[in-house]
């Protein structure tokens, strides 16, 4: 019987604090995150700003040390065999690291054969991607010329001439237009449907949602909630969350809607009232018509349905912002 697949991706309890400079305290980025990768999967780590995102990839892919616990890469190790993983990987960074003294073409081929490839083979390879990726009107084209959507497509070329077992993506369509990054979405599930194993980071709830098989929510350095969108959705967040804001301290009436059948919780603060609902139809008339009995009216109201947005607020209580 031959041994169970190696998963891509495997960490326990992965720390990072980075130390103290002058005056400006240690931090403690991330926290002890556990993750499972298995490989052929498209997994996500979602989260806001100063999540941990950026220092956890870093860690995955050798480049930044970690102060605690475990990660494997491929079944290696990201401290002891750090040289072999960074032959396995592809990396892209969120910037653009391209060479702007090459072409888009020549910084390819100059990766292939930084990875040992033939001259031939590494332009063979490249003219590969470049096709693939629609790229062939920029082949000669100076990467900092480029749109950012063509540059990042010039980067995740680059990072797949040799091959890579697992791909990270650090935050791949941040500050891309909705066109392109709806592009982008479609080159990437075209990797994954091709065997490719990838891993990003994203701030977009509902890029995780378009192309994740499994997501990962991480805050302040921890991993709040980890699995299938659809059990994220059915564990952490199965609600309508319906926010209404009044011009005045909210009616003591709305708390009564709390022990509703179908409300699973009403929160109040000032005049926000938040309620999550699994069966949400009518409530949020309902809120403006407490209101108005109470002479108090609504300034502003939305209603979210079941998503990574709502598994946020309910793991967190905060609204998810970018
Ligand atoms: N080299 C560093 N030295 C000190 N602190 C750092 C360093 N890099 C990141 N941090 C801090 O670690 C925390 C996590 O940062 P990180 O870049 O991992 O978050 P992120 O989730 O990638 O955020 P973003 O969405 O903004 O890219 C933040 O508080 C950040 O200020
Ligand atoms: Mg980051």
């Amino acid at each position: 019987m031959s041994a169970p697949p190696e998963p891509a991706v495997q960490t326990v309890e992965l720390k990072k604090t980075y130390p103290a400079a002058g005056p400006r305290p240690a931090v403690p980025a991330v926290r002890g995150i556990d993750l499972d990768v298995p490989r052929g999967e498209f997994f996500g780590l979602l989260g806001p700003n100063g999540a941990g995102k950026s220092t956890t990839i870093g860690m995955l892919t050798t480049l930044v040390v970690p102060t605690g616990g475990t990660a494997r890469v491929s079944g290696l190790d990201v401290v002891k065999d750090a040289v072999e993983i960074k032959r396995r990987i592809g990396v892209v960074s969120q910037n653009n690291t391209l060479d702007s003294d090459l072409t888009a073409a020549e910084n390819l081929e100059f990766r292939g054969r930084f990875f040992g490839l033939s001259a031939r083979d590494a332009r063979r390879r490249a003219d590969e991607l470049i096709e693939l990726f629609g790229l062939t009107e920029h082949r000669k084209g100076n990467p900092f010329e480029m749109s950012g959507g063509q540059a990042k497509r010039v980067m995740i070329c680059r990072a797949l001439m040799h091959g890579p077992e697992v791909l990270f993506l650090d935050e791949p369509t941040a500050g891309l237009d909705p066109q392109t990054r709806t592009n982008l979405w479609e080159v990437l599930r075209g990797l994954q449907a091709g065997g490719q194993t990838i891993l990003l980071t994203t701030h977009y709830m509902e890029e995780a949602e378009a192309l994740c098989d499994r997501v990962a929510v991480v805050d302040h350095g921890r991993l709040l909630a980890a699995g299938t969108v659809d059990e994220l959705k059915a564990t952490a967040g199965a609600d309508t969350v319906i926010t209404v804001a009044y011009d005045a301290p909210a009616p003591d009436e709305i708390h009564k809607l709390g022990d509703r059948d179908g409300i699973s919780k009403v929160e109040v603060t000032g005049g926000q009232v938040r309620v999550f609902a699994t069966e949400p139809d009518g409530i949020l008339g309902e809120l403006v018509g407490i209101g108005s009995a109470a002479g108090v009216g609504v300034t502003d109201a939305t209603q979210l349905r079941p998503s990574l947005e709502t598994v946020f607020l309910t793991l967190t209580g905060r609204e998810y912002r970018e």
